[in-house]
């Protein structure tokens, strides 16, 4: 199994090239499977859950291939039945679920179980999907929907912790093929939606309101193939902004979209950073140490859990007290307890992390046990004194694409071993 490992102390300085956003692919490649015709999808970043993503369209009866960033899809025919070994591997798989509804009327999915960020239930999805006509019933870990009779409605899709992602593609992805109008309110707004809504309106769906609470969907008889760009990945943006900012850098982000860091930018700019940025990108630096921060996690344009672990790293070292509170994921902390072991003062109160900055971390052999805490322990690992080695890097890899590459890029002093 792979680690990585980091030899802290290096400012990190240049420019690093920003990857298409996993989050925003992951949907659009299951859209696809709503038109026999041909699509392409370009700035498709190289990550193993993109890669598992395809591996699955294949096992439905997709023809795909993935060359240079670009994934080129046919799906003249697809099967209806989604096998727990292939859920359990990657919870977005649940993406997969509106677009087989909305092409074969019937579908058979295995029901993810849980995940190492905590709970994370599928109800939404499934009321969702009921209401426009596909209700289900779960039986053997299975959920099975015999027949979809797709009719548009206006559907409520709030939950307790607010709008659903996926919950939203899933909703929109069905009603794209249903009779008549659908509303969704409380609908998600990250740009990842509208990224799959603009993909969607390109195949001929009528979506408006999308990067709203309420987007209303026009059905329409038959989607047709398209080609499209995947928007660039803004938690990736949002992490190396941490790492030049933990380095007391000066780093570059090219091809980062700052309108979708809006929230993220600001908060950085509160704590000291400095941010600039235009068509290209986006400029941070920190010249001195930050201050601490108070932030709480929301939906979409609110602060993104997707950064709160990268945050937790930054604020440890970070003089003053700050008080991070997670209201997505209440139990997505388990990067907190690595920290401590690189000599992080850090005390969790109900959902929330207490950090007292301290002056500086040791290197230290840790484990990373989510996407977004191996990016949290690798940012830790840049300032650390000493080599700390994260372990379990295959989550990393879901998600960030050539993340030692691209640091070593920079000037860090991080390696890839065996
Ligand atoms: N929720 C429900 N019922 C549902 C669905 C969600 O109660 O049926 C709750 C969840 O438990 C959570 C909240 O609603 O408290 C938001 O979950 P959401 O459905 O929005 O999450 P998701 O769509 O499954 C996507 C991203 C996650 C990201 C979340 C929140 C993808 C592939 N995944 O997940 O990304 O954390 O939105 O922004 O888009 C990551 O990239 O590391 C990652 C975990």
């Amino acid at each position: 199994m792979d680690k990585l490992v980091v030899k802290g102390g290096a400012r990190l300085n240049g420019r690093v090239e920003i990857s298409g956003s996993k989050n925003s692919a992951l949907p659009i490649l299951a859209a696809t499977l709503l038109t026999p015709e041909t699509c392409v999808i370009r700035n498709v970043p190289d990550l193993s859950d993109i890669r598992f993503m395809i591996e699955i369209m294949k096992r439905l009866g997709a023809k795909v291939t993935f060359e240079n960033g670009t994934v080129t899809t046919s799906a003249e025919t697809i099967i209806s039945e989604v096998p727990y070994d292939l859920v359990r591997k990657m919870r977005a798989s649940i993406c997969f679920l509106g677009p087989i509804i909305a092409r074969c009327g019937t579908a058979t999915f295995s029901e993810p179980g849980g995940c190492s960020i905590g709970d994370r239930p599928i109800d939404l999805h499934l009321k969702g999907l009921a209401e426009l006509g596909a209700a289900s019933h779960s039986e053997g870990g299975n959920v099975y929907i015999p027949k979809a009779n797709l009719v548009g409605k206006e559907i409520f899709l709030g939950g307790k912790s607010g709008s659903t992602v996926l919950g939203t593609d899933n909703v929109m992805m069905a009603a794209t093929r249903a009779k008549g109008l659908t509303i969704i309110e409380s609908a998600a707004c990250e740009p990842e939606v509208r990224d799959l809504a603009n993909f969607l309106n390109k195949m001929g769906a009528k979506i408006v309101g999308h990067g709203t609470r309420r987007i209303e969907i026009e059905g329409v008889d038959a989607l047709h193939g398209v080609e499209h760009t995947v928007i660039p990945d803004r938690i990736e943006a949002g992490t190396f902004m941490v790492s030049a900012l933990i380095t007391q850098g000066d780093v570059f982000l090219a091809g980062a979209d700052a309108s979708h860091l809006v929230n993220v930018i600001d908060r950085m700019k509160s704590c000291g950073a400095q941010i600039t940025s235009d068509a290209k990108g986006i400029q941070v630096s920190a010249t001195r140490k930050l201050s601490s921060i108070d932030l709480v996690t929301e939906t979409y344009p609110g602060f993104p859990t997707d950064m709160q672990a990268q945050l937790c790293a930054l604020m440890s070292v970070t003089p003053g007290i700050s008080a991070i509170t997670e209201k997505i994921y209440p139990n997505r902390f388990m990067h907190l307890a690595e920290l401590r072991r690189m000599g992080a003062r850090v005390e969790l109160e109900g959902a929330t992390a207490i950090l007292h900055g301290v002056d500086h971390l040791s290197g230290a052999p840790v484990m990373a046990s989510d996407l977004r805490a191996s990016a949290a322990l690798v940012l830790a690992g840049l300032i650390a004194r000493g080599t700390t080695e994260v372990n379990r890097v295959y989550h990393i890899d879901r998600g960030y694409e050539h993340i030692d590459q691209k640091l070593r890029g920079l000037g860090a002093e991080i390696e890839r071993v065996r």
